[in-house]
């Protein structure tokens, strides 16, 4: 069964090689050149605390050469997933089922528009990786991915739970969950904290738990969240946020997030569809210059800066 991986990033590249090692039939797709020829001349390579691992996953910048995919997992940015998706409709079969494990809200929704309800099926993944060359990442956290249907699709539910195992059985540990929705929602808070904070501060996320001069912000970011879930259709307390936010921020407490690293290397961040989707949500609800609006503002600054931005996290 043939997977598509979407993106050669840094979590395109560690799922591509990932899946390969493991006996996938993967092809990558990428939109540089640069990128394709250096997989095609080296492969991925993987670096983790277990040494660096060589995978050989085909790789090419012209849809037409996907051939006959099963699944496409879309690893782009979230703000590249329309354009992405747009080019590789029209070459992917009709029956094919396509999986997003980005952060941030608008995936699924701009994935329904071009694939329709039938194939597309919504996740997360807490795999941590970092790109450290055009073709090699370092692998930080060998974590867990889960997939399910979203509430807006009417994928079948037996088609989840082969993607579920498929996934596992090539080497990325995958569940599945018949509701997606409310773990997309409960992503979107921690990120709504971790990613624009730290950013900002330039720190890495243990920071986020252990500095008490941060924390009413952390706390008015998740009462927002609170309310904006709830005008999003699902019901999630201040408590078990604020207690997600502490744990995950513990358990990755040397990490760079990916925002900090967008804002370090100059490139765009998802802040528009973290902070930014949950500040239009409030703005629904008469909510103006919402804590997580001026967040959002914070990050465009830092963003228009470029790469001259420099400082190392503590
Ligand atoms: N990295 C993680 O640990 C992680 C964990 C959980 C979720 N995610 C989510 O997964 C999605 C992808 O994140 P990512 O970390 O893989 O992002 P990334 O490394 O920035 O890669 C994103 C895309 O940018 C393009 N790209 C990569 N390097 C580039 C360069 N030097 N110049 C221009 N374009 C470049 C690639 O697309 P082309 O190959 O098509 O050019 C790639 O697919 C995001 O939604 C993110 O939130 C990431």
């Amino acid at each position: 069964l043939r997977i598509v991986v979407a993106g050669a990033g840094a979590i395109g590249l560690l799922f591509g090689g990932i899946l390969w090692l493991n006996g996938g039939d993967v092809i990558l797709f990428t939109r540089r050149r640069g990128a394709a020829e250096a997989i095609f001349k080296e492969g991925i390579l993987i670096e983790s605390e277990d040494g660096v691992q060589q995978a050989r996953p085909q790789c090419t910048t012209e849809p037409a050469q996907l051939g006959d995919a099963y699944l496409t997992i879309l690893c782009v940015k979230s703000y590249d997933t329309e354009a992405v998706a747009r080019m590789l409709y029209p070459h992917l079969p009709h029956h094919s089922l396509i999986l997003t494990v980005q952060n941030g809200l608008g995936n699924v929704e701009s994935l329904v528009q071009i694939f329709g309800k039938k194939r597309v099926i919504g996740g997360y993944t807490t795999y941590a990786s970092t790109l450290v060359g055009i073709n090699r990442v370092y692998q930080a956290y060998r974590g867990l991915t889960v997939i399910g249907r979203h509430p807006l699709t009417e994928t079948r539910l037996a088609d989840v739970s082969m993607v579920a195992e498929e996934l596992t059985r090539h080497g990325i540990r995958t569940l599945h969950v018949d509701d997606i929705y409310p773990e997309l929602l409960r992503k979107l808070a921690v990120n709504a904290v971790i990613n624009p904070l730290t950013a900002i501060l330039r720190v890495r996320n243990g920071e986020i738990a252990e500095n008490p001069s941060i924390k009413p912000i952390v706390e008015r970011v998740l009462e927002e969240c609170v309310i904006a879930i709830k005008r999003l259709g699902a019901v999630m307390s201040l408590e078990e946020l604020r207690q997600t936010v502490d744990e995950v921020a513990r358990a990755t407490a040397r990490n760079m997030s990916s925002m900090l690293q967008d804002i370090e290397r100059g490139r765009p961040t998802e802040i528009d569809h973290i902070n930014g989707a949950v500040a239009r949500v409030l703005r629904e609800v008469g909510l103006e210059w919402s804590v997580n609006e001026v967040l959002t503002a914070l990050v465009h600054g830092l963003e228009s800066r470029g790469a001259g931005y420099r400082g190392d996290p503590r």
